[in-house]
């Protein structure tokens, strides 16, 4: 399947000035430093591939959801950052339109990278302002825009909307790699298709769910989700998280299911967990005891899917062609409750035939970790969470549509 839009690849911009949206919105610790680079390394092709080609490159990025000019979300430690997985230095501009953005990047030499400051300093951002994207595009001195900041094409903001009305504008490497290896899963997978389905956020996941129904063999729930899909079955849930306004997607979702494949069928189809594995607390020493998913007392909070639910889960990924996972089979962030989502990336590493795809923000986190190499031991970990999961719901993303067809 060609892309569809027109990509770094395919435009004549050697020796020219690019604008590039990355998307750096990184996870920061409490001090303020980098939690994690995944974002950043995987900018780098496209940035490497652009100053191959003697380009000047301008990056532009958001970080986080400041009011104002925050200090703590400054782009300066990315910019950092950047250089050392570059290996040469990197400018940045602690403005991000303005003379003093169309000075630096006047004398900064070819070949070279300028990080700009955050982007959502300006309300201008995020309100799609045209003023705003034209003062990007003039400053900056650009004769195209590139956008490769995946994580952030579900939004129309300036730096992924308005902007593409003031320049050429083309796809870097990761958005087309992100974008092609998303919607293949989707529309042209190997099968069976399993997907996985887990994490916390319910309502932002079940629009996906609703897809996976028409496309997937076989669905696996884990997570907090397994406990609304439960709860909903009138198993008594304890003290577990989980959602009870979505019973008439889960309606909804169950009519499609029995259509599909039989009412008979459905249990198979959409596997729940039968047995969890409960604790009393979230803390970080909390023992796991496993229950039948019938068993569960009221002070019980469902925080893994059980022993045997691992098993028969490993046992269908196995034998998949293409498995799409998104969201954490459990309380991931405490060992004890971590065992369903290891035993799954372990499942995937250990099968490379298997075309596996990790989404979502805690997910791939929890993967990134795991994996002694980094993300290496599977087909595609997404740097998008919703962009991810909005792709894959079916949807046009602004960031993308924008964009110069092929
Ligand atoms: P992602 O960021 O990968 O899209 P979510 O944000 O939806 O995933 O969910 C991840 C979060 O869900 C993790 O912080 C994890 O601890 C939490 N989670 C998963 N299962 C459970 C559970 N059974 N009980 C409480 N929290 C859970
Ligand atoms: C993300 O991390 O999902 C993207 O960078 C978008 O950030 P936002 O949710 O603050 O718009
Ligand atoms: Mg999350």
């Amino acid at each position: 399947m060609k892309f569809f839009k027109q990509t770094i690849n395919t435009v004549p911009l050697q020796g020219q000035t690019v604008l590039l949206r990355a998307d750096y919105n990184v996870p920061l610790k409490k001090d303020g430093s980098i939690d994690d680079d995944f974002r950043i390394r995987a900018s780098l092709p496209t940035i490497k591939k652009l100053l191959a080609d003697g380009c000047k490159v301008v990056v532009i990025s958001h970080l986080g959801r400041p009011e104002g000019r925050d200090p703590k979300l400054s782009l300066e430690p990315i910019a950092q950052r950047l250089a050392e997985h570059l290996g040469e230095s990197v400018r940045f501009v602690d403005q991000t339109i303005g003379d003093k953005v169309a000075m630096a990047i006047k004398r900064a030499p070819k070949c070279s990278v300028i990080v700009l400051e955050n982007l959502r300093y300006y309300a201008e951002e995020e309100a799609n302002d045209a003023d705003f994207a034209a003062k990007l595009a003039k400053n900056s001195g650009a004769r195209y825009f590139v956008q490769d900041g995946f994580g952030v094409v579900h939004r129309a903001h300036a730096s992924t909307s308005a902007i593409t009305n003031y320049l050429p504008s083309v796809s870097g490497l990761l958005l087309e790699r992100e974008y092609s290896t998303i919607t293949k899963a989707m529309k042209a997978p190997k099968r069976p298709l399993v997907a996985v389905m887990g994490g916390a956020k319910v309502s932002d996941k079940i629009a996906v769910i609703a897809e996976f129904i028409k496309v997937a063999d076989t669905i696996i729930i884990g997570g907090a989700m397994a406990n609304t899909f439960l709860a909903y079955k009138g198993y008594k849930m304890g003290k577990s998280k989980f959602d009870v306004n979505e019973n008439a997607v889960l309606d909804d979702i169950y009519a499609a299911a029995r259509k599909k494949v039989g009412a008979d069928k459905v249990d198979d189809f959409i596997m729940l967990p039968s047995d969890l594995a409960v604790g009393q607390s979230l803390s970080a020493d909390e023992e796991r005891h496993n229950k039948r998913a019938d068993k569960l007392m009221a002070d019980d909070i469902a925080l893994d899917i059980g022993d045997i639910s691992i098993e028969r889960a490993v046992k269908i990924v196995a034998s998949a062609q293409t498995v799409v996972w998104n969201g954490t089979l459990g309380y991931a962030e405490v060992p004890n409750f971590a065992h369903g989502s290891a035993r799954l990336a372990l499942a995937l590493s250990t099968h490379p035939d298997i075309t596996s795809i990790i989404g979502g923000g805690d997910t791939a986190d929890f993967v990134l970790n795991w994996d002694a190499r980094k993300g290496g031991s599977f087909s595609h970990v997404s740097t998008g969470g919703g962009a991810s999961l909005e792709l894959m719901a079916g949807e046009k993303l602004p960031g993308i549509e924008s964009l110069l067809d092929a």
